[in-house]
């Protein structure tokens, strides 16, 4: 990615800025994000996939009024998973018909705002959830488009906290036992409800295309029994998000082309071999398009060498605004960014400010020896599920979102305060 550029001064920039300037002017931690990398991978996955088909962003990874506004003007859709992501979007000038609504215990308030926003499509994920989407449509007097998410028993190769399409967990309709035909049934029968297509989504950061293939051929023959019993083909599949990113140098994501290219192929294919039209295809990346655009800039406290083990780097931040390391094990790197430094590497560890040993940012990482309080640290890859999972553990506020573009920095999500905290405790 370009976000990691150095300066003659040997300083990290970000767009053409020097990150000591951007911490003199916003502070630290800061999440700094490069919006022309953001568009960049906007158009790269709206190409690649072309014109039959839709991509849609997964907000969760990160969502802000002006990703909204980013996402729009590239053309590409946006799936949102609660009522408040929902009315971000809606605020910011998403059309609603551009929006798919997720999640597996929405709540009949967030229906109801979805059906009366108009969203393009909701993501039906339950069998009482098939009931209260229709009684809003019905009370809206709308036919509102759904799709079902259906489990399609893979094991994707990714951390068990992020695969999804094994039965034993909580989301979609399972295709074995027949769930999901007999969603397809109910949802058949209701006039309120159009349904649309099926969705699958198995994972995240996952780098093997044989998942995404498995659960192409059981949507597609899900199609195919649909077509023999109800005598209609479903026009769209959604074969959700997932794809990985590089973390490390040990991770070889896959370009949206290669990907799109691949997914179409499986799609055509097994739609030939059950005598199907293809139908329109729509994919859910969220982490893919934000997340290597932005990199965390924090400060370094205190040094602690541990003779024999190695050094505690501890910054001023931690698992309040990057918790995946505590979570899923999740491993990243670190770069001086302050300066250039040709001190000899020493085994470091990099560490928050929170009361607990789990509060590591960055497991493993040669830092210079000379590093000194003071020093800033950049961790790449930080722009998909670290500011949206940001947490005010131990009362810390959480960093600002800071884009740059043509060489300016502008603040699209600004640092909380202290009187923001203590306005909400009201005791
Ligand atoms: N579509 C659906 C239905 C999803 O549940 C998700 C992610 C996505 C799309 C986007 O997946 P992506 O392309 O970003 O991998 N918090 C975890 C990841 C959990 C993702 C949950 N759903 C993490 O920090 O790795």
């Amino acid at each position: 990615s370009g976000t990691v550029a150095r300066n003659d001064d040997g300083a990290i920039e970000v767009g053409g800025i020097d990150v000591r300037d951007l911490a003199a002017e916003f502070g630290t931690p800061a999440y700094l994000l490069d919006e022309a990398d953001f568009r960049a991978r906007c158009r790269a996955w709206k190409a690649a996939f072309g014109p039959d088909a839709d991509v849609f962003y997964a907000g969760k990874a990160f969502l802000s009024r002006a990703v909204v506004r980013w996402l729009h003007e590239e053309g590409l859709n946006l799936d949102v998973c609660s009522g408040t992501e929902l009315a971000v979007a809606l605020d910011a000038g998403m059309p609603a018909a551009r929006i798919a609504m997720h999640g597996n215990n929405k709540s009949n308030a967030e229906i109801d705002r979805a059906v009366a926003a108009g969203v393009g499509r909701i993501v039906l994920d339950s069998f009482q959830e098939i009931v209260r989407v229709a009684a809003a449509a019905e009370r809206h007097g709308r036919r509102q488009p759904v799709q079902i998410r259906v489990t399609v028993g893979v094991e994707a190769h990714t951390h068990e906290f992020i695969a999804t399409a094994h039965e034993d967990q909580k989301f979609g309709l399972a295709l074995a036992g027949g769930q999901a035909a007999e969603a397809v049934r109910r949802v058949l029968k209701l006039e309120s409800l159009e349904l649309i297509g099926i969705h699958s989504h198995i994972g995240s950061q996952i780098f093997d295309m044989a998942g995404f293939e498995v659960a192409a051929r059981r949507v597609v023959s899900l199609l195919a029994e649909i077509r023999d019993e109800h005598g209609v083909q479903l026009p769209e599949i959604d074969l959700g998000g997932g794809l990985g990113i590089a973390y490390t140098a040990d991770d070889d994501p896959a370009e949206p082309y290669q990907i799109a290219k691949s997914l179409g192929e499986i799609v055509t294919r097994e739609c030939e071999a059950a005598r199907l039209d293809p139908p329109r295809l729509s994919v859910e990346p969220g982490r893919a398009i934000v997340g290597p655009t932005a990199f965390t800039l924090y400060e370094v406290g205190t040094v602690k060498p541990l003779e024999g083990l190695r050094t505690y780097v501890s910054v001023d931040g931690g698992m309040s605004d990057n918790i995946r390391t505590a979570l899923y094990d999740a491993e990243y790197t670190v770069a001086l960014a302050s300066r250039r430094s040709d001190a000899e590497p020493m085994l470091s560890r990099v560490v928050g400010k929170h009361c607990e040993s789990g509060d590591i940012v960055v497991k493993d990482a040669f830092l210079p020896s000379d590093l000194a309080p003071g020093d800033l640290l950049a961790v790449p890859a930080t722009g998909a599920y670290c500011r949206s999972m940001a947490s005010n553990y131990n009362h810390v506020p959480r960093p600002p979102v800071v884009a740059v573009a043509d060489g300016q920095p502008r603040v699209i999500v600004r640092r909380e305060t202290e009187e923001d905290l203590l306005r909400l405790d009201v005791g």
